[in-house]
Formats: structure tokens, C-alpha cells, sequence
């Protein structure tokens, strides 16, 4: 039987319990640039037991961000200030993977005239020429080594929620008629050529990660079948660990943060998966209970569960359920953590 309290490998990482920060985006930077703010989340929930915090997600260049306060990999800055915090979070014992990511259409920084995405959005964004393409790919082979520089343990490729990986694999907004749209398989390339170019920039045995949707929640949209077939790809070319997520965040019903979610409601999904799959699988979504938590981890082959929004109210509901306080974390699952302009929670003040 599997317990949340004992060592657990993920990929190739030894993680002290079964409990993992899922990516939250914390607003830990000012025009790119981390600020002391980022350290002390991090530390916090380090010190609040989790086993592995997988950062926010940090921009890769200069189209690839949300707001000013997303960290940027590519500032000169990035390295020298995140090697601090990776530091300061091995202390604790605790491990950490950094999350990268393009924004894509979801963009509202961008050098050119307008955001980038897999298609033209009318007066939301433009289709990427191969030229394009290709410099992307590029910033996140740049930006996967920078993590590594830091001394943190692994990167995470972001390719849930909407934004760009996730763009080009969803026929809801990839409606490309070249060889990164249309089948399967043509969706999927840009992805495989992303984890191709980190792979090659990191080298074969630095933790590789992605957190990728096992639906979009949209019609058109990726589908757990299609989920399934990508994993499988992805487990061949050496993927380390799979982050099961769902969601394309149009609206609240397509959110990947549900406000009336059941517990672990992409765990079906993800268990599926982990079925079919050797590699290690974790899952995000919705959990709330020690004895949910155990009880999922054991009807399958999951490793570990991801945690959000319960860790923004508590981040140290860890150590307090390892200290024998079991009972549900505080979380109601509002999303009001998603409120600018910094990352708490807003339902005690
Ligand atoms: C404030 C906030 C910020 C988030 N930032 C990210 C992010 O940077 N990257 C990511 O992959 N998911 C992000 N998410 C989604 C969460 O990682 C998670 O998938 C979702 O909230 C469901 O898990 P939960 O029920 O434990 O909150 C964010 C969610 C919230 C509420």
C-alpha cells in the first residue's frame, strides 16, 4: 500500500513524500526580473513540507508572457537569483522543478505587432511562420538549460491550459494546414521537437517533465485519447515525468482550476494513462483529503498528487498532515488566488 508520507521516485528524482506544489504562477517578478516575493513563497512551502514544488511558470522570451510580473529565463538576472532559491529550497529538503512556458495566443507581452499562436485569432493574435517556429523551440532549449544552470532538479515543459503547446495540440485553435496542423501527429510536432531540442540542450539524464491536458473541456478540442497516444510518444523519446491536468481556460467551465470540482476530478483520466505507460504519472485536480489522496494513489499507478490552491491558503498543510492533523485542507477552491497583483489567498485576509 502506498502512503502519502514515504519516499517516493518521480522520473529519476528521489522525492521525500507522494505530495507535489503543482505550477502556480506566483507574480514573483517585475518586468521579468524575480523579486524577493518569489523567494518567499518558495521557501514557505518548502519549509512546509511538500516533497517537490514545481514552480509558476516562467516566460521564455519576449512574446511568451502574461503580465510583467512572469518570470522571464531569459533576463540576465534569471540564473544568479534562482540559483538563491533553488538553494535555499534543497535546505528543507525538498526538491524543485521549474516550469517553462509560452503563452502563445494568451500572450499580452509581445515584441511584434501582435501575440503569437499556432493560427490566426482575429485581433487577439497571428499564425507563426516556420521561421517562428523555429525560434521557438530554440528560446526553449535556451531557457531548459538556463534552469539547469540554476542547480534546480528538473524542468517541467508546460503544455496544459491553453497556452501555446497546448494551442498547436488542440484542433480548437490549431487549424494549421501545414505539417504542424491537422492530424494528430502533425499537432503533436511541435511539442516532440520541443522536448527534442531541451532533451538535446540538457542532455539524456537532467529531469525532462511536461503537464499536458487529458481534455481541453471544449468541444474540438484534445482529447484523453489523444492524451493518451501523445504520452505514449513522449514515454519513447525518454519524457521523465507526466503531469496529468485538464482545461484551456476560456471561461469557468473550460478552467483548469475548478471551482466546483470534485477530488481528483482528472484522476480517471490519469489513471488510464499510468495504466498503459512505464513512466511515472502524477495528477493535479481538485484534491483536498489525506484519505482521498491515499485512496487515489492506490487504485492505480500514480506516484504522486499535485497541489495548488490548497497550498496558496496553507503551505503547510504537509507538514500538518504529517504531523497527525488529517483533516480537509482549508482550501474552498474560489480561485480567488488568481486575482492580481501577487499570489494569496483572499479568503482570509
Ligand atoms: C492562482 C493560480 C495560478 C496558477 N498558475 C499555474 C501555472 O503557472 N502553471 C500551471 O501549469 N498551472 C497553473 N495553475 C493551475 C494549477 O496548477 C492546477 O492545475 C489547478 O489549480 C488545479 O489544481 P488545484 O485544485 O489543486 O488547485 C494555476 C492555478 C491557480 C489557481
Amino acid at each position: 500500500m502506498k502512503r502519502i508520507f514515504e519516499e517516493v521516485t518521480l522520473g529519476n528524482l528521489i522525492v521525500k513524500n507522494r505530495l507535489v506544489r503543482s505550477a502556480t504562477f506566483e507574480c514573483g517578478a517585475e518586468n521579468g526580473v524575480i523579486t524577493p516575493f518569489l523567494k518567499e513563497v518558495h521557501e514557505g512551502l518548502a519549509r512546509g513540507g511538500v516533497g517537490l514544488i514545481i514552480t509558476g511558470m516562467m516566460g521564455i522570451d519576449g512574446n511568451s508572457c502574461i503580465k510583467p510580473s512572469m518570470v522571464r529565463v531569459d533576463r540576465e538576472e534569471f540564473v544568479p537569483k534562482y540559483a538563491e532559491i533553488a538553494k535555499a529550497i534543497h535546505q528543507h529538503g525538498c526538491k524543485v522543478v521549474i516550469q517553462i512556458s509560452h503563452c502563445g495566443v494568451a500572450a499580452s507581452l509581445f515584441e511584434g505587432d501582435s501575440a503569437l499562436g499556432p493560427s490566426d485569432l482575429e485581433g487577439l493574435a497571428r499564425g507563426m511562420t516556420k521561421d517562428e517556429i523555429k525560434a521557438v523551440i530554440t528560446a526553449f532549449g535556451k531557457a531548459a538549460k538556463k534552469c539547469q544552470e540554476t542547480g534546480a532538479d528538473g524542468v517541467e515543459i508546460h503544455g496544459a491550459h491553453g497556452y501555446l503547446i497546448s494551442q498547436f495540440l488542440s484542433p480548437y485553435f490549431n487549424k494549421r494546414t501545414d505539417e504542424y496542423g491537422g492530424s494528430l501527429e502533425n499537432r503533436a510536432r511541435f511539442l516532440f521537437e520541443v522536448y527534442e531540442e531541451i532533451r538535446a540542450q540538457v542532455g539524456k539524464t537532467y529531469p525532462v517533465w511536461i503537464k499536458i491536458n487529458q481534455s481541453d473541456l471544449v468541444e474540438n478540442g484534445f482529447t484523453p485519447e489523444e492524451c493518451l497516444c501523445v504520452c505514449k510518444e513522449l514515454e519513447k523519446r525518454g519524457i521523465d515525468t507526466i503531469e496529468i491536468s485538464c482545461g484551456i481556460g476560456l471561461n469557468k467551465k473550460t478552467s483548469s482550476a475548478k471551482i466546483n470540482g470534485d477530488e481528483g476530478y482528472n484522476a480517471e483520466a490519469a489513471l488510464q494513462i499510468a495504466d498503459e505507460i512505464n513512466t511515472t504519472v502524477i495528477c493535479v485536480g481538485g484534491y483536498r483529503t489525506y484519505d482521498g489522496i491515499e485512496e487515489f494513489l492506490n487504485k492505480g499507478r500514480l506516484a504522486a498528487i499535485s497541489l495548488c490552491r490548497p497550498l496558496v491558503r496553507e503551505p503547510d498543510l504537509p507538514n500538518r498532515w504529517q504531523s497527525g492533523d488529517r483533516s480537509k485542507a482549508l482550501c474552498i477552491s474560489c480561485s480567488q488566488c488568481f486575482l492580481p497583483p501577487q499570489l494569496k489567498c483572499r479568503f482570509v485576509e
